[in-house]
Order: structure tokens, then C-alpha cells, then sequence
């Protein structure tokens, strides 16, 4: 019988038409003859990558639990196994890889075992195809634009025993009516623009997760209410880049403008992430600047502080312009906490373009950064450019940098000694159930001895001790 697969095509998920992004109110629908399709049975989830990812997961879950499902955490339990990828760097890739691998041994143990792969690793065609030669025991495998499509395409892979391939490499819509079950009790993602426009050099996302897709603002802030409803204390708006939102919905909307109206809700704390600095506009540092409810914590990625290395990554600002965001950022928000992203050893990468990256991180004083070594994404134009920096200069350059992200992430702690912040309380730390933990509004992990503290409540603490990654103190009583 002739198999029939909907593969991915990278050269198809550039594609940017004018095409209006449609918004589908009610595309997701579970067929009768699925309906209960996971009564008794367990399903396991596992999430690599982003917040964009998780906040998938998190409707996945919904869409599982709608069908009966019962969600398990041990592999070995499970009656349907599913790995939501991430495909930014090799490595990313490898660990699933290398997970597909050792999960062959459960599938020949139970052939009736669905194994899926799902995420942004499905709209990569090498990737299918090499799932296609050497793992032959996944059954399914869907994209990120069709997760909507769970249940049928579940159903099928149930139902006729055959493999389901079913990706789409299109600019994407929104989808509306998708169920979902939060992972965070006190803590909520909610998505305000899906996609990427920006298509720098080295990135696969723009291709992965298609065209920058707005939400109605209407949409996002109801949901911002169910969300208070539900009694969450925090809400982290998602977005490749959330800086785009409103873009594209040519009705006078805009990042600040939603943000004012989301700081105008009964909300203690509001983040966002992640955005870019090429338009972080005035509005905005308006905006988070007069409302207490946003918290002061940046995380804007800078890739490079050389100028010649940011046009080849195609990121359209300079080191320069990137200072005076953060001048203005620090100036306007004197308390504000820091973050970034940065990546070494891109192609032609000199020892004196790299020192201008450690000047930078010298002149910011991060609170600490995301660091990474280059790595060639296949369809992508920085994946063109020779890949000609040697491992072990890479990896000299990572460690030389990762030095200073440790130096700056102990002196910017060091300044909280004896202050006393507001954590939100996440609950007892993980090594030492009498010691809570939780995040301060510059998202510094504090580790507390607690006196009347309750998960979920926002309670002040007085900083004791200071450490590179946490700092610990005791709760303060009113
Ligand atoms: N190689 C290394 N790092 C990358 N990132 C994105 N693409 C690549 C790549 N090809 C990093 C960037 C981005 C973060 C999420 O991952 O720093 O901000
Ligand atoms: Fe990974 Fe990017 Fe996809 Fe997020 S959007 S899962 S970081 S590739």
C-alpha cells in the first residue's frame, strides 16, 4: 500500500505572503471516533526548548486530558510516548535524537505503543528523512502549525497501525479554541504573537514556527482574566519576539499599548519575553517605567558586541544603539535586572571581534546571559558561510566569556545584601524541604526560611547571603 506522507519543506517555510492572518475560532474539534480514545490509558510528554514550547506542551496536555488520557511521568507507563522538540542548536537535536534511540527497546517490548515526535525538530525535512531511515519505530510525527490536528492524527496512528506524517510548512494562522492545562499553579504563559519576521542569519525559528501571528488583543486579555480568575499571581507574555505585537493587525495596536491594558488588570506581576532591541520602542520603557505591576527584569538578547558580526547575523541595530536601550532602560528603571543572550564563534569570528563581545558584557554588567557556541542550522544563510572557527577556539571563547557572566552575576547579587525584596513563593526548595523558594521582581531565585509564607503568596524577605546564581535570606515578618 502507498504510504502517504505530509513531509516538511524549509524552502516553503520562508515563504512571507500579504496574506491577513486568519483567526480560527473553532478549527480544533475532536472526532466522535476518537472521542474516548484514552480512557484507561497514559500518556507521557516530554519538552525540550523555550517557553513558546512549554506553553505547546501546556496545550497538549489539555488536549490529552480531554481525550481521556492520563498523564504519566515514567516512560515505562506510558501507552503514548511524546517528545515536543527543539531544533535551535544541534545539540538541542542530539538529546532527542539520542532519546528516540533508547526509547527503540519500549516500542519492541510494545508494539502497540505510540511513539510521536512533534515541535519545531518536524518542520525540518533532514530530520523526518532521517527518521524515516534510521528510527523506524516513531509512528507519528506532526509540526508546530497543526497541534491542533492531535486528535486525529493520534486516532490514525491508533487506529491503522501505519506511520502518520503530517507537517506543514506554511506562514501558520491563530487558533483560538485550543484547550489547555497550565503546568504552574501560580505562575501563567500566555501567548500574545506566535512566529518570527526577523530571520536573522544563524536562526532556525522564522522557518520552524512561521510569520509573525498576532493575537486579537480581545483574546489575549480575556484570557489574561481567566487567568486572575484562576488566581494567578503572575503572567509571563510569550512571543518571538513580543516587541512585533500588533503588527500585523493593522488596528493601531501595539506591545505598549497591550501591555498598559494587561497592567491595568488585577495582576501583582507581569512579564514578558523575549524581545528584541532593534524596536524596543519609547513607548514601551514608558509603559513598564510607570506601572509597578510590570516587573523591572529585561532579558534582551545582544548576540554580539561587535557591529561587522551583527550585520552578518542579520540583527539590524549596533552595539551602539543596543547601549542606549540599555541606558535608557537603566536610567528610567534605576533597580532593573539585566539578561541576555550571546553567541561566540560565528563564522569569521576574530579574537578582536570577540573582545569587543567581552568589552560589551564589560560595559552592561549583565545580570547574567544565556551563552552559546555557534552552531550551523541546515536552511538557514549563516549555515552557507564556512563553519571555520575550531572547536577549541569556540570553546575557549565560551569559557573566556562564561568567566565574566559568573564575575557580574556575583557582584550584581552581591548588591542585595542586607535589602529586603518581594518573592513570589514558589514552595519548599527542592534539596531542603524546611527552606522555601520562589522569584524576586529582577527574577533572582531566593532560597528562605520561611514564617508564614504560602505558596503563591508574595512575601518580603531580608537577603543574608549572596551567591552567583541565588541569593538566601529569611522572611520578614510585617
Ligand atoms: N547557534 C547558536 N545559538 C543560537 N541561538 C539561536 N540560534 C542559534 C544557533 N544557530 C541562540 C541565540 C538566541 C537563543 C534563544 O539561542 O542566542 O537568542
Ligand atoms: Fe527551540 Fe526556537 Fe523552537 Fe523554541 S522556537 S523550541 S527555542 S527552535
Amino acid at each position: 500500500m502507498e504510504k502517504k506522507y505530509q513531509m516538511p519543506n524549509l524552502k516553503d517555510a520562508r515563504l512571507r505572503t500579504d496574506n491577513p492572518v486568519d483567526i480560527k475560532e473553532n478549527l480544533f474539534k475532536i472526532p466522535k471516533a476518537v472521542e474516548n480514545i484514552g480512557f484507561g490509558k497514559n500518556f507521557y510528554l516530554r519538552t525540550y526548548g523555550c517557553q513558546a514550547n512549554e506553553r505547546d506542551g501546556e496545550v497538549m496536555l489539555g488536549i490529552f486530558k480531554q481525550l481521556g488520557y492520563t498523564q504519566v511521568f515514567d516512560t515505562e507507563e506510558a501507552d503514548v510516548i511524546l517528545l515536543n522538540t527543539c531544533a535551535i542548536r544541534e545539540g538541542a537535536e542530539d538529546k532527542v535524537f539520542g532519546e528516540l534511540g533508547s526509547l527503540k527497546r519500549l516500542k519492541r517490548e510494545n508494539p502497540d505503543l505510540i511513539l510521536g515526535l512533534c515541535g519545531c525538530m518536524a518542520q525540518e525535512e533532514y530530520v523526518v528523512n532521517r527518521i524515516l531511515e534510521k528510527y523506524q519505530h516513531v509512528d507519528l510525527v506532526f509540526g508546530t502549525h497543526n497541534i491542533h490536528r492531535l486528535p486525529q492524527l493520534l486516532g490514525q496512528a491508533i487506529f491503522s497501525k501505519e506511520k502518520v506524517i503530517e507537517v506543514f510548512s506554511e506562514e501558520g494562522h491563530v487558533i483560538e479554541n485550543l484547550p489547555s492545562s497550565r503546568v504552574g499553579h501560580h505562575k501563567a504563559w500566555v501567548n500574545i504573537i506566535y512566529g518570527c519576521d526577523k530571520f536573522c542569519s544563524y536562526c532556525i525559528v522564522p522557518y520552524t514556527r512561521g510569520k509573525e501571528r498576532s493575537r486579537m488583543m480581545s483574546d489575549v486579555l480575556n484570557e489574561i482574566d481567566e487567568v486572575i480568575e484562576a488566581g494567578y499571581k503572575e503572567v509571563t507574555l510569550l512571543g518571538q519576539n513580543v516587541n512585533a505585537y500588533g503588527k500585523d493587525l493593522e488596528d493601531g495596536t501595539s506591545f505598549a499599548k497591550l501591555l498598559q491594558a494587561v497592567a491595568d488588570k488585577n495582576i501583582a506581576r507581569i512579564r514578558f519575553t523575549t524581545s528584541h532591541p532593534w524596536d524596543f520602542s519609547e513607548e514601551m520603557i514608558e509603559v513598564i517605567a510607570s506601572n509597578s505591576n510590570v516587573m523591572p527584569s529585561f532579558h534582551l538578547p545582544v548576540q554580539s558586541g561587535n557591529d561587522k558580526i551583527l550585520r552578518m547575523m542579520g540583527r539590524r541595530y549596533t552595539v551602539d544603539s543596543y547601549k542606549e536601550i540599555y541606558n535608557k532602560l537603566k536610567t528610567r528603571i534605576p533597580n532593573c535586572s539585566f539578561t541576555t543572550d550571546i553567541i561566540v564563534g560565528f563564522p569569521n569570528e576574530t579574537q578582536a571581534q570577540f573582545q569587543e563581545t567581552l568589552d560589551l558584557y564589560e560595559y552592561c554588567k549583565f545580570d547574567l546571559a544565556y551563552t552559546f557556541v555557534y552552531s550551523p542550522r541546515k536552511g538557514t544563510p549563516a549555515a552557507k558561510f564556512e563553519d571555520n572557527i575550531s572547536d577549541e577556539v569556540k570553546s575557549q571563547r565560551l569559557q573566556e566569556l562564561n568567566l565574566l557572566v559568573g564575575k557580574y552575576a556575583q557582584e550584581n547579587n552581591a548588591k542585595y545584601l542586607n535589602k529586603v525584596v518581594k518573592v513570589l513563593v514558589d514552595g519548599p526548595s527542592k534539596r531542603n524541604k524546611d527552606i522555601y523558594s520562589g522569584y524576586s521582581e529582577t527574577n533572582k531565585l531566593v532560597n528562605f526560611t520561611p514564617m508564614k509564607a504560602k505558596v503563591g503568596d508574595i512575601v518580603k524577605v531580608l537577603i543574608t547571603e549572596t551567591k552567583s546564581y541565588s541569593l538566601n535570606g529569611i522572611e520578614k515578618e510585617d
